[in-house]
C-alpha cells in the first residue's frame, strides 16, 4: 500500500515526480496551522519549509506520522527532540542551497558597500545625486558559523581581495579563515556574515554586549537565522551607530512586533523576503535530495 504525504509549503515539482510511485501526495502549499492541526492525523510524511512550524501540538495530533521532511537546511522550525521522542524521523537537505546563499551574500556586501538600494530609490524620484560607497577590496570579513556555507563564503570573497576570520562555537575545519574568538571577530571585522545553524529555542548568539563590540560603520549580513541576534538590543545599536544591517531573514516573516516594524523603517536596515535558497537550481537540488532522503527512510 502507498504511504500518504502532505506537502505544506511550495516545492519544486521534481519532488512530487520522485515520490509519486511510492506515495499518494496532497500538495497544499498554503495550508494554515489550524488546517494542519486537523489534517495531520492522516499522513505518514509531511514536507515543510520555513513557513510551516512543527511544534508539540502538531506532533501530538499526528497519529501515524513517520517522517518530517524539511525541504531545506534548517530544522529550527521543527521540535526535533519531541519528534524523536515520538519515534518520528527528521530528514532534510544539507548543502543543497550553498551556491545560492553564497551568491546572495556577495550581492549583499556589494549592495551595502555601494549604497545601491538608496541610489535606486533616489533615481525612481529622478534624483541622480552621486552617492559615495566603499570598496570591499582590502577589507576584513568575519564569519560567524563556519560550516559548509561559511567556508564557501570565505572562498568566494577572496575574488574581492577580502580576507576572512571565523568563529564557530563547535570544533570545525577553519580552512580558508583565521580562527578567532567571537569578541575579536566583532571588534575587527569591516563586514560580518552570520551563517549559523540554530535549533528550536536556541538563545541568541549576539546580545547587547556582543553587539556593542561591532565597528561603528560595519556591514552586517545575515543569510541564516534572525534569532541569532537579540532584536531589541540590535534595534538600539542600529539607531546609535552607522552599521548597515542587510538581512534575508527576519524574526517573524512577516513582522509582528513593534521592534520589528521599527527596524524595517530604519534607513540603515535592508531586509529581503527569505530569498537565500529561492533559485531554480537550489530548489531543484533541495527537491531531489529531500525526496531521496524520504525514500531512504521509508525503505
Ligand atoms: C533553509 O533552511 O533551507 C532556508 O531557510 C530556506 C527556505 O526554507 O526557504
Amino acid at each position: 500500500m502507498k504511504g500518504k504525504i502532505l506537502i505544506c509549503d511550495p516545492v519544486d515539482n521534481i519532488m512530487i515526480e520522485k515520490l509519486s510511485e511510492k506515495f499518494d501526495i496532497d500538495n497544499d502549499p498554503e495550508i494554515t496551522r489550524d488546517e494542519l492541526l486537523k489534517r495531520i492525523k492522516d499522513y505518514d510524511v509531511i514536507i515543510v519549509r520555513s513557513r510551516t512550524k512543527i511544534d508539540k501540538d502538531i506532533i501530538d495530533n499526528a497519529k501515524k506520522l513517520k517522517i518530517i521532511a524539511r525541504a531545506g537546511i534548517g530544522t529550527d522550525t521543527i521540535d526535533v527532540d519531541y519528534a524523536n521522542e515520538k519515534g518520528i524521523k527528521i530528514v532534510y537537505a544539507p548543502g543543497s542551497s550553498t551556491e545560492s546563499v553564497v551568491e546572495l551574500t556577495l550581492a549583499f556586501a556589494v549592495i551595502a558597500a555601494r549604497q545601491i538600494i538608496r541610489g535606486v530609490e533616489n533615481t525612481r524620484k529622478n534624483d541622480f545625486t552621486k552617492l559615495k560607497g566603499i570598496e570591499l577590496s582590502g577589507k576584513r570579513l568575519g564569519i560567524i558559523g563556519y560550516g559548509r556555507i561559511g567556508r564557501a563564503i570565505a572562498n568566494a570573497f577572496k575574488a574581492f581581495n577580502v580576507s576572512s576570520m571565523a568563529y564557530d562555537a563547535y570544533p570545525v575545519d577553519f580552512t580558508g579563515a583565521e580562527q578567532v574568538s567571537l569578541d575579536k571577530l566583532l571588534m575587527d571585522s569591516d563586514i560580518i556574515s552570520i551563517n549559523i545553524t540554530l535549533r528550536k529555542d536556541s538563545p541568541p548568539v549576539l546580545n547587547e554586549k556582543e553587539l556593542s563590540l561591532i565597528k561603528n560603520d560595519a556591514i552586517v549580513i545575515n543569510t541564516s537565522r534572525a534569532n541569532a541576534i537579540d532584536p531589541k538590543a540590535f534595534l538600539k545599536i542600529l539607531r546609535e551607530k552607522n552599521i548597515v544591517y542587510i538581512s534575508d531573514v527576519f524574526w517573524h516573516e512577516p513582522a509582528r512586533f513593534d521592534y520589528e516594524f521599527e527596524m524595517l523603517k530604519l534607513p540603515n536596515v535592508i531586509i529581503t523576503p527569505h530569498l537565500g535558497a529561492q533559485t531554480k537550481e537550489a530548489q531543484k537540488r533541495i527537491a531531489i535530495m529531500t525526496a531521496d532522503n524520504i525514500l531512504k527512510e521509508w525503505a
